[in-house]
């Protein structure tokens, strides 16, 4: 036995001199000399002679090293217990083999009807609880929301942001103080004269200069909305809008569709899973770099607002950000500078891919069912005879086209599986006990289309937002924005959105499938926002406006 720890002592030694010299070169740019190293090494490791005996202890140690180590694993990758139950863990790996880590959403789905609307998975070493189905999102979210509105805390995406944004921010001070001035901040943009209605009735003036110069031909609608989305909450934020060919633009619009795509791919789920790898040059890298890129851009329009702000006269959020820092002075906020930045960054990348893959999936759809295109179009001449430009207030004479809003929003599962979350303590949920720092995925797609909810679960049809009546009725599952204290902020900007540009645009314009594109392809690449697969449409002017 001694000999054998010898043995390993030996080993160690000749590997901590290997370590020493990369070390050593990495730190002075030349190399060590290794000879120097590793020849006495060398000469000790084979002055040693294994007997069979020897040999054998050392391999039984080993083998006794690695139960230890497969025993530690698989106490740590077992359920605590009355936890949510699940399929069998693996140690170490837990249950990644038996999810499509590209798109798990089917897997999700397979694991519900097994386990039921509560269940557990392993990611890794790491447990983790799915909630499905309408009762009990709601009752995690809603009746229990103090347990379950946390966020975790050691992802990919929080080393990304650094811990500084508003998304990401665990349920505290520091969360409950960004949220409120970023709603009140949105909703005092809604009012006074240049209303929210009038930016994006500006906004909506660019796309439609867009779409006639494709008049008679086919457009790819992926950049314009993208682009369209970012400059309305760019103006907020920014008090600026770009033109859809700028290179800033495009560049902050790339990192955030990358990200919203990496954030939730294999390399980002074996970062969260294993620690270990987190310092290697692997893809997850490109997330980090995408981010650095939008957070210099950002800072430098901040910089710039502080050297032409007028103190009192705010022209965005980043004034009223910076006006609100004057007036607490050194009270001890939690508003700061350096939070400026991550926090314009979060509203903008929140505001920019969730409402244009919306709009993305809705025009997707009413090219496709041009039957359903016809009878909005149908509504809106009507209601809006001799009216210049429709208001958000139309809404309430336009049941179809709300429907219809509301039904793509339905299919668009635009943020599947919402932002992760986390419980705050010890709780339980539906009999099962969870507890503080489990990480909760609440799977929104399992309401959208969950059975008993809707009329028709599984097709597009505005008919599930239809009454006996012919009025606009919401189901309570209707749920794209999540549900409860961290439902989301932009809900209300993002309905606007949504009406006043589909109005317009289907007011204006009739949208075709080209008739050699083929059949759609209405299955969306998985992200954290799932995206339409790229589609064109042909534009046609209206005759009846
Ligand atoms: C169709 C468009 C949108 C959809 C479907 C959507 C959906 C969501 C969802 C599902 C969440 C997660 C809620 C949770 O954790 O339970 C969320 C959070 C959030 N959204 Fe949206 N969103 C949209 C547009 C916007 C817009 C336009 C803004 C910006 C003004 C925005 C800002 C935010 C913020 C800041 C959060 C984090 C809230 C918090 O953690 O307290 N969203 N959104």
């Amino acid at each position: 036995m001694r000999n054998c720890l010898h043995s390993i002592f030996l080993f160690k030694l000749y590997n901590s001199g290997l370590r020493s010299r990369s070390k050593c070169t990495a730190r002075r740019g030349r190399a060590c000399s290794t000879a120097s190293l590793r020849q006495p090494v060398r000469q000790l490791v084979s002055s040693v002679k294994f007997s069979p005996a020897q040999f054998t202890m050392f391999t039984v140690f080993l083998l006794l090293w690695l139960c230890i180590w497969l025993v530690t694993c698989l106490l740590k990758s077992r359920r605590p217990k009355n936890f949510p139950p699940g399929p069998p863990v693996l140690p170490v790996l837990g249950n990644l083999l038996s999810l499509n880590l590209e798109n798990p959403l089917k897997d999700y789905e397979r694991l519900r009807k097994s386990y039921g609307n509560i269940y557990s998975l392993f990611l890794g070493p790491k447990p983790v609880v799915f909630i499905n189905g309408f009762h009990v999102i709601k009752e995690a979210l809603v009746t229990k929301a103090g347990d379950f509105s946390g966020r975790p805390q050691d992802l990919f995406v929080n080393d990304v942001t650094q811990r500084k944004g508003l998304i990401l921010a665990d349920y505290n001070p520091n969360w409950k103080e960004h949220r409120r001035f970023a709603l009140m901040t949105l909703r005092n943009f809604g009012l006074g004269k240049n209303t929210m209605e009038e930016r994006i009735h500006g906004e909506i003036k660019h796309i439609i200069k867009t779409l006639d110069k494709s008049i008679g031909k086919t457009l790819s609608p992926q950049v314009m909305f993208h682009n369209a989305a970012s400059n309305i909450i760019c103006q907020v934020l920014f008090g600026t809008r770009y033109e859809y060919d700028d290179k800033l633009i495009k560049v902050i619009v790339r990192c955030f569709t990358e990200n919203s795509k990496i954030a939730n791919g294999p390399w980002s789920m074996l970062y969260d899973c294993y620690p270990i790898v987190r310092k290697l040059p692997l893809p997850f890298n490109k997330g980090f770099k995408n981010f650095e890129i939008c957070q210099n851009l950002a800072q430098n329009i901040v910089d710039e607002h502080m050297k032409t702000r007028v103190p009192g006269e705010p022209r965005d959020f980043v004034d009223c950000y910076l006006d609100e820092l004057d007036k607490r002075g050194s009270d001890g906020s939690l508003l700061s500078e350096n939070r400026l930045v991550f926090n314009a960054l979060d509203l903008h990348f929140a505001g920019t891919d969730t409402t244009s893959n919306t709009l993305l999936t809705g025009f997707l759809y009413l090219t496709t069912y041009p039957h359903i295109q016809e009878r909005c179009q149908r509504e809106i001449d009507q209601v809006l005879k001799g009216k210049d430009l429709v208001s958000f207030d139309d809404r309430h004479n336009m049941p179809y086209m709300q429907a219809v809003i509301h039904e793509v929003q339905r299919v668009a599962n635009t943020v599947p599986l919402s932002v992760f979350h986390c419980t705050t303590k010890d709780t339980e949920l539906m009999g099962y006990s969870i507890p503080k720092g489990t990480m909760i995925i609440p799977n929104l797609t399992s309401v959208l289309n969950e059975e008993g909810q809707w009329k028709f679960p599984h097709e597009f049809n505005p008919e599930n937002f239809i009454g006996d009546q012919g009025d606009f009725v919401k189901p309570e599952a209707f749920m794209p924005f999540s549900t409860g204290p961290r439902m989301c902020l932009g809900e209300g900007l993002a309905r606007m959105e949504l009406f006043l540009i589909m109005v317009t645009l289907l007011r204006k314009f009739k949208f075709i499938w080209p008739e050699d594109a083929g059949d759609p392809d209405y299955t969306p690449l998985y992200g954290v926002t799932l995206t339409p697969k790229p589609y064109r449409m042909k534009i046609q002017l209206r005759e009846t406006q």
